[in-house]
């Protein structure tokens, strides 16, 4: 990490001296150092480009769209209700996240998507089910205009489904030029000034990093000969990157959570983050553990089921799509816990994962979790958790959040030639860190970490909850 910091942030200075109208304020880092951190201004539009225009998709536009039009609130998205404290708790000063740092505006975001089906927004949404038909035909006219560009698909890598809208080429690397294409387009025809992909297609089987992925030379040359282990994805994500596009990948698909991507990322200075939307069960898994944690409780055993009937349970009914899914839920509770450095507590507890397609239920998804634990002298207790949710409405504040942050990422010199962005594992099952390093899963952390990072940005300072001074 610490050369491909260095080039980063040597490139970072040239462009700062380019760069006019910027917050040039100089600012403290964590360290107690000064430095002249910038960020860009959000000017213009910002340019979203979705490939899989399924439930999340949708249900993220229209609901950008309903807002904008003052027929609703953005619930669930930190950026649009979140506040920040500054300083000391005496100071009385919280501004609102989208006011302390530059985001991207609502009515600045123009989109477009890739999906291996026809439909356009209106259609995919109202095949989706997620929203209520009256609200989406108030959107209609808007929903209708975001059509479909031909996706890159491979039938392997997701067995459920399959669609008439492709590209076709002789090799991935043709693939990979029809979509760099597709975006050089969308930037022209939509005149945005800066555009992020956000994955949002189907989870693609599993598989592992192998030495197709190991570096650019390496990932072009297994383009060029249509190497198997290039799933759809990831065509996806070097495309983008290498147009010099940020990717946020809200599926558990390895797709830039890979070495190649890291290095085409700094490279081009086009942020990357991942993997897999944290909604629904491991949302509150991930609020749940770090309090039995916190109080010493042990955990013997957490049984999670769910029945779900949208096309993403249709997806996750193929054996291979799920086992990416599995591993991407499994993790969080190892790295929450702990469990080596507390084995009385946590050595020995079971952690099962199971989804079940069901199609009565729709997108409106019902998990249980059985939890079993322990407290003061080995006393067992259990925990029933019946979550009633709906995946995309959680989902979509998420995707909001990633974009406008993500694009914030891309315009600050410290961050847009770090590669990954763990400040974003808030949003995340399975965070991408640096290699060697573990991911962060406590849910509170995450928001620490994401609000101290922009803290930092501003040159504020950033905030420990020590406190003592108030007693002095
Ligand atoms: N809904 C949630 O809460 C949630 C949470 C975490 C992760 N996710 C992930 O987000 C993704 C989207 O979920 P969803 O509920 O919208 O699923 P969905 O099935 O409704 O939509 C996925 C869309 O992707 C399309 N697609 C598949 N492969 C494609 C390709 N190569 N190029 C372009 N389009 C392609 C499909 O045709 C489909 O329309 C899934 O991978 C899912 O696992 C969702």
């Amino acid at each position: 990490m610490a050369t491909g910091n260095k080039s980063a942030k040597t490139a970072s200075k040239t462009v700062r001296m380019e760069v006019k109208n910027e917050d040039m304020s100089e600012r403290k880092a964590h360290d107690g150092s000064r430095h002249n951190g910038t960020i860009q201004p959000a000017k213009g539009k910002l340019g979203v480009m979705i490939p899989g225009m399924g439930a999340v998709a949708t249900t993220f536009v229209a609901g950008v769209e309903a807002i904008r039009k003052g027929l609703a609130k953005p619930i669930g998205s930190l950026t649009q209700m979140g506040t920040v404290r500054l300083g000391k708790r005496t100071d009385g000063r919280s501004p609102k996240i989208k006011e302390f740092v530059p985001l991207a505006g609502l009515d600045d975001l123009v989109f477009t998507g890739w999906d291996i089906f026809e439909d356009n927004m209106y259609e995919a949404a109202s095949n989706a089910g997620v929203l209520d038909q009256r609200l989406l035909d108030q959107l209609k006219p808007f929903l209708s205009s975001v059509t479909p560009r031909a996706a890159v698909f491979d039938h392997n890598y997701v067995k459920k489904i399959d669609g008439p809208n492709v590209k076709k080429g002789k090799t991935k690397m043709d693939l990979a030029e029809q979509l760099r294409e597709d975006i050089r387009d969308f930037k022209k025809t939509s005149q945005a000034s800066r555009l992020i992909t956000m994955w949002c297609g189907s989870t693609e089987s599993y598989i592992e990093a192998g030495e197709a992925h190991q570096s650019v030379k390496a990932f072009e040359k297994a383009l060029r000969e249509n190497d198997e282990m290039i799933a759809p994805s990831m065509v996806y994500a070097y495309a983008s990157l290498m147009e010099g596009v940020p990717f946020a990948n809200g599926a558990p698909n390895l797709t830039v959570d890979l070495p190649v991507m890291l290095e085409l990322s700094r490279r081009n200075e086009a942020p990357i983050c991942g993997k897999d939307f944290k909604t629904g069960q491991t949302l509150m898994k991930t609020i749940l553990a770090p309090g039995f944690k916190a109080r010493m409780l042990g955990l013997s055993g957490w049984f999670s089921t769910n029945i779900l009937g949208n096309r993403d349970g249709e997806v996750l009914d193929d054996p291979g799509s799920f086992k990416t899914k599995e591993e991407s839920k499994l993790s969080v509770l190892e790295h929450i816990l702990q469990p080596e450095l507390y084995p009385e507590l946590y050595g020995k507890m079971c952690h099962k994962v199971r989804i079940n397609y069901y199609p009565p239920r729709g997108d409106n998804k019902e998990g249980w979790d059985n939890i079993d634990i322990f407290g003061w002298l080995g006393y067992p207790m259990q925990i029933k958790v019946d979550f009633l949710c709906r995946d995309s409405i959680l989902a979509a504040p998420i995707v909001l959040d990633l974009v406008l942050l993500v694009d914030l990422a891309k315009r600050c010199s410290e961050l847009r030639g770090l590669g990954i962005q763990e400040w974003l594992s808030f949003y995340f099952k399975s965070p991408m860190t640096a290699p060697g390093l573990y991911p962060e899963h406590d849910l509170f952390i995450q928001l620490m970490k994401l609000k101290n990072t922009l803290r930092h940005l501003k040159g504020e300072e950033l905030i420990t909850h020590l406190g003592l001074e108030y007693y002095d």
